[in-house]
Protein backbone atom coordinates (compact mmCIF):
# COMPACT_ATOMS: atom_id res chain seq x y z
CA UNK A 1 0.00 0.00 0.00
CA UNK A 2 1.24 3.69 -0.61
CA UNK A 3 1.48 5.87 2.19
CA UNK A 4 -0.40 8.67 1.63
CA UNK A 5 0.50 12.30 2.52
CA UNK A 6 -0.84 15.62 2.81
CA UNK A 7 2.32 18.51 2.80
CA UNK A 8 1.79 22.21 2.95
CA UNK A 9 4.08 24.79 1.50
CA UNK A 10 4.14 27.56 3.34
CA UNK A 11 6.00 29.35 0.57
CA UNK A 12 7.59 32.84 2.00
CA UNK A 13 4.99 33.04 4.97
CA UNK A 14 4.60 33.38 8.42
CA UNK A 15 6.01 34.68 11.75
CA UNK A 16 7.05 33.53 15.13
CA UNK A 17 3.77 34.54 16.23
CA UNK A 18 1.30 33.59 13.34
CA UNK A 19 3.28 30.00 12.69
CA UNK A 20 3.00 29.48 16.59
CA UNK A 21 -0.90 29.70 16.70
CA UNK A 22 -0.59 27.75 13.30
CA UNK A 23 1.57 24.56 14.34
CA UNK A 24 -0.30 24.64 17.87
CA UNK A 25 -3.65 24.41 16.02
CA UNK A 26 -2.37 21.54 13.77
CA UNK A 27 -1.19 19.49 16.19
CA UNK A 28 -4.44 19.64 18.75
CA UNK A 29 -6.48 19.01 15.76
CA UNK A 30 -4.84 16.24 13.76
CA UNK A 31 -6.81 13.56 16.21
CA UNK A 32 -5.75 9.81 14.30
CA UNK A 33 -4.69 10.72 10.60
CA UNK A 34 -4.88 7.79 8.60
CA UNK A 35 -1.93 10.01 6.08
CA UNK A 36 1.47 11.59 6.80
CA UNK A 37 1.39 14.77 7.35
CA UNK A 38 3.80 17.57 7.08
CA UNK A 39 4.80 21.25 6.77
CA UNK A 40 7.46 22.57 4.49
CA UNK A 41 8.48 25.80 6.17
CA UNK A 42 10.68 28.77 5.60
CA UNK A 43 13.84 27.91 6.70
CA UNK A 44 14.40 30.02 9.81
CA UNK A 45 11.30 28.25 10.98
CA UNK A 46 12.67 24.61 10.95
CA UNK A 47 13.94 25.16 15.02
CA UNK A 48 10.60 26.28 15.49
CA UNK A 49 8.79 23.42 13.99
CA UNK A 50 11.44 21.11 16.03
CA UNK A 51 10.34 22.46 19.28
CA UNK A 52 6.70 22.98 18.44
CA UNK A 53 6.36 19.62 16.67
CA UNK A 54 8.12 17.12 18.55
CA UNK A 55 6.47 13.99 19.80
CA UNK A 56 3.63 14.67 17.32
CA UNK A 57 3.08 12.75 14.06
CA UNK A 58 3.59 15.90 12.13
CA UNK A 59 6.93 15.95 10.19
CA UNK A 60 8.69 19.27 8.68
CA UNK A 61 11.14 19.90 6.16
CA UNK A 62 12.38 22.91 3.70
CA UNK A 63 11.59 24.41 0.82
CA UNK A 64 14.89 24.04 -1.38
CA UNK A 65 18.26 22.57 -0.63
CA UNK A 66 21.49 23.70 -1.77
CA UNK A 67 23.34 21.21 -4.58
CA UNK A 68 26.34 21.96 -2.78
CA UNK A 69 27.22 19.93 0.51
CA UNK A 70 29.00 22.85 2.13
CA UNK A 71 30.91 26.14 0.89
CA UNK A 72 31.03 29.52 -0.01
CA UNK A 73 27.43 29.56 -1.53
CA UNK A 74 25.87 32.81 0.23
CA UNK A 75 22.21 32.19 1.15
CA UNK A 76 21.95 28.25 0.48
CA UNK A 77 21.18 25.98 3.05
CA UNK A 78 22.45 22.42 2.27
CA UNK A 79 21.17 19.06 3.34
CA UNK A 80 22.96 18.58 6.73
CA UNK A 81 21.61 22.07 7.93
CA UNK A 82 17.89 20.50 6.95
CA UNK A 83 19.13 17.22 8.94
CA UNK A 84 20.21 19.39 12.06
CA UNK A 85 16.75 20.70 12.59
CA UNK A 86 15.44 17.67 12.15
CA UNK A 87 13.79 17.47 8.61
CA UNK A 88 11.98 14.98 6.77
CA UNK A 89 11.42 16.46 3.63
CA UNK A 90 12.36 18.88 1.29
CA UNK A 91 10.63 20.79 -1.79
CA UNK A 92 12.95 20.35 -4.62
CA UNK A 93 11.63 22.16 -8.44
CA UNK A 94 9.18 24.24 -6.98
CA UNK A 95 7.25 26.04 -10.08
CA UNK A 96 8.14 29.30 -8.37
CA UNK A 97 11.93 28.40 -8.04
CA UNK A 98 11.82 26.81 -11.94
CA UNK A 99 10.96 30.55 -12.74
CA UNK A 100 12.17 32.66 -10.35
CA UNK A 101 15.08 31.47 -9.96
CA UNK A 102 15.88 29.61 -13.30
CA UNK A 103 16.58 26.66 -12.08
CA UNK A 104 16.43 23.88 -14.59
CA UNK A 105 15.80 20.19 -14.84
CA UNK A 106 19.59 19.13 -14.33
CA UNK A 107 19.71 21.32 -10.97
CA UNK A 108 16.35 20.00 -9.89
CA UNK A 109 17.89 16.51 -10.44
CA UNK A 110 20.91 17.21 -8.90
CA UNK A 111 19.04 18.73 -5.81
CA UNK A 112 17.05 15.87 -5.57
CA UNK A 113 20.17 13.43 -5.73
CA UNK A 114 21.72 15.70 -2.75
CA UNK A 115 18.73 15.47 -0.79
CA UNK A 116 18.17 11.98 -1.04
CA UNK A 117 21.62 10.93 -0.67
CA UNK A 118 21.78 13.07 2.91
CA UNK A 119 18.72 10.86 3.92
CA UNK A 120 15.75 13.46 3.22
CA UNK A 121 12.88 13.18 1.15
CA UNK A 122 12.77 15.29 -1.97
CA UNK A 123 9.18 16.26 -2.73
CA UNK A 124 9.53 16.72 -6.54
CA UNK A 125 7.73 19.20 -8.43
CA UNK A 126 6.79 18.76 -11.62
CA UNK A 127 4.13 20.90 -13.90
CA UNK A 128 2.86 22.91 -17.07
CA UNK A 129 2.37 26.54 -17.93
CA UNK A 130 -0.98 27.68 -19.24
CA UNK A 131 1.05 28.37 -22.54
CA UNK A 132 2.31 24.29 -22.38
CA UNK A 133 -1.05 22.96 -21.41
CA UNK A 134 -2.75 25.11 -23.94
CA UNK A 135 -0.17 23.76 -26.94
CA UNK A 136 -0.41 20.25 -26.10
CA UNK A 137 2.78 19.64 -23.94
CA UNK A 138 1.64 18.80 -20.68
CA UNK A 139 2.50 15.42 -21.14
CA UNK A 140 6.13 16.03 -22.96
CA UNK A 141 6.65 18.74 -20.44
CA UNK A 142 6.42 16.53 -16.79
CA UNK A 143 8.04 13.45 -18.39
CA UNK A 144 10.80 15.52 -19.55
CA UNK A 145 11.16 17.56 -16.13
CA UNK A 146 10.42 13.70 -14.14
CA UNK A 147 12.98 11.95 -16.55
CA UNK A 148 15.81 14.24 -15.50
CA UNK A 149 15.49 13.40 -11.54
CA UNK A 150 14.62 9.61 -12.57
CA UNK A 151 18.20 9.33 -14.84
CA UNK A 152 19.93 10.82 -11.69
CA UNK A 153 18.88 8.52 -9.12
CA UNK A 154 19.56 4.51 -8.66
CA UNK A 155 16.57 2.15 -8.77
CA UNK A 156 16.85 2.38 -5.25
CA UNK A 157 17.11 5.94 -4.48
CA UNK A 158 13.67 6.67 -5.99
CA UNK A 159 11.68 4.19 -3.97
CA UNK A 160 12.61 6.86 -1.71
CA UNK A 161 11.20 10.40 -2.81
CA UNK A 162 8.11 11.79 -3.22
CA UNK A 163 6.50 13.42 -6.60
CA UNK A 164 4.10 16.32 -7.06
CA UNK A 165 2.05 17.61 -9.85
CA UNK A 166 1.21 20.87 -9.98
CA UNK A 167 0.26 22.68 -12.83
CA UNK A 168 1.39 26.05 -12.78
CA UNK A 169 -1.30 27.54 -14.09
CA UNK A 170 -3.34 25.98 -10.88
CA UNK A 171 -1.22 27.65 -8.42
CA UNK A 172 -2.46 30.55 -6.16
CA UNK A 173 -4.90 31.09 -8.76
CA UNK A 174 -8.31 29.19 -7.80
CA UNK A 175 -8.10 27.31 -10.70
CA UNK A 176 -7.80 23.76 -10.05
CA UNK A 177 -7.36 20.63 -12.15
CA UNK A 178 -10.62 18.43 -12.55
CA UNK A 179 -9.58 15.22 -10.72
CA UNK A 180 -9.67 13.76 -14.28
CA UNK A 181 -7.10 15.60 -15.74
CA UNK A 182 -5.07 15.22 -12.70
CA UNK A 183 -5.58 11.76 -12.60
CA UNK A 184 -4.55 11.34 -16.38
CA UNK A 185 -1.25 13.04 -15.70
CA UNK A 186 -0.65 11.08 -12.29
CA UNK A 187 -1.27 8.23 -14.68
CA UNK A 188 1.25 9.27 -16.94
CA UNK A 189 3.62 9.84 -13.82
CA UNK A 190 2.98 6.56 -12.62
CA UNK A 191 3.80 4.77 -15.84
CA UNK A 192 7.55 6.73 -15.91
CA UNK A 193 8.57 5.85 -12.55
CA UNK A 194 6.91 2.30 -13.67
CA UNK A 195 9.10 2.42 -16.17
CA UNK A 196 12.59 3.02 -14.05
CA UNK A 197 11.57 0.86 -11.37
CA UNK A 198 8.06 -0.99 -10.50
CA UNK A 199 9.14 -0.83 -7.06
CA UNK A 200 9.34 2.68 -6.79
CA UNK A 201 5.79 2.82 -9.28
CA UNK A 202 4.31 0.95 -6.18
CA UNK A 203 5.68 2.32 -3.00
CA UNK A 204 6.54 6.64 -4.48
CA UNK A 205 3.50 9.07 -3.62
CA UNK A 206 2.31 10.99 -6.47
CA UNK A 207 1.11 14.55 -4.85
CA UNK A 208 -1.22 17.06 -6.71
CA UNK A 209 -0.84 20.52 -6.05
CA UNK A 210 -2.66 24.01 -7.18
CA UNK A 211 -5.38 25.63 -5.13
CA UNK A 212 -6.08 22.56 -2.90
CA UNK A 213 -8.65 23.25 -1.03
CA UNK A 214 -11.34 22.07 1.87
CA UNK A 215 -14.29 21.82 -1.14
CA UNK A 216 -12.53 19.94 -3.66
CA UNK A 217 -9.85 17.82 -1.72
CA UNK A 218 -11.62 14.66 -1.48
CA UNK A 219 -12.75 14.42 -5.21
CA UNK A 220 -8.98 14.56 -5.99
CA UNK A 221 -7.74 12.44 -3.55
CA UNK A 222 -10.33 10.10 -4.51
CA UNK A 223 -8.64 9.48 -8.01
CA UNK A 224 -6.54 6.21 -8.18
CA UNK A 225 -3.31 8.13 -8.94
CA UNK A 226 -3.46 10.61 -6.41
CA UNK A 227 -1.77 9.71 -3.17
CA UNK A 228 -1.54 13.03 -1.14
CA UNK A 229 -1.98 16.90 -2.08
CA UNK A 230 0.76 19.84 -1.60
CA UNK A 231 -1.04 22.52 -0.27
CA UNK A 232 -0.16 26.13 -0.18
CA UNK A 233 -2.86 29.08 0.82
CA UNK A 234 -4.67 26.35 2.85
CA UNK A 235 -2.04 24.88 4.50
CA UNK A 236 -1.69 28.34 6.17
CA UNK A 237 -4.73 28.13 8.02
CA UNK A 238 -4.91 25.27 10.66
CA UNK A 239 -9.13 24.47 10.04
CA UNK A 240 -8.18 24.32 5.89
CA UNK A 241 -5.30 22.19 6.67
CA UNK A 242 -6.94 19.64 8.84
CA UNK A 243 -10.08 19.32 6.58
CA UNK A 244 -7.62 18.97 4.10
CA UNK A 245 -6.21 16.01 5.67
CA UNK A 246 -9.65 14.63 7.06
CA UNK A 247 -10.20 14.08 3.57
CA UNK A 248 -7.19 12.08 2.68
P1 LIG B 1 -1.83 26.88 -3.71
O1 LIG B 1 -2.42 25.75 -2.93
O2 LIG B 1 -1.83 28.18 -2.98
O3 LIG B 1 -2.41 26.97 -5.11
O4 LIG B 1 -0.26 26.52 -3.94
C1 LIG B 1 0.08 25.29 -4.40
C2 LIG B 1 1.55 25.13 -4.32
O5 LIG B 1 2.29 25.79 -5.03
C3 LIG B 1 2.07 24.20 -3.33
O6 LIG B 1 3.43 23.96 -3.53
Amino acid sequence: MRRKLIAGNWKMNGSLAANAVLLTGIRSGMGEARCEVAVCVPAPYLAQCRDALAGSPVRWGGQDVSVHESGAYTGEVSASMLLDFGSRYVIVGHSERRSYHREDDDMVAAKALRAVAAGLVPIVCVGETLQEREQGQTESTVTRQLDAVLAALSVEQVTRIVVAYEPVWAIGTGKTATPEMAQEVHGLLRSRLNQKSPAAAEVVPILYGGSMKPDNAAELLAMPDIDGGLIGGAALKALDFLSIIRAC
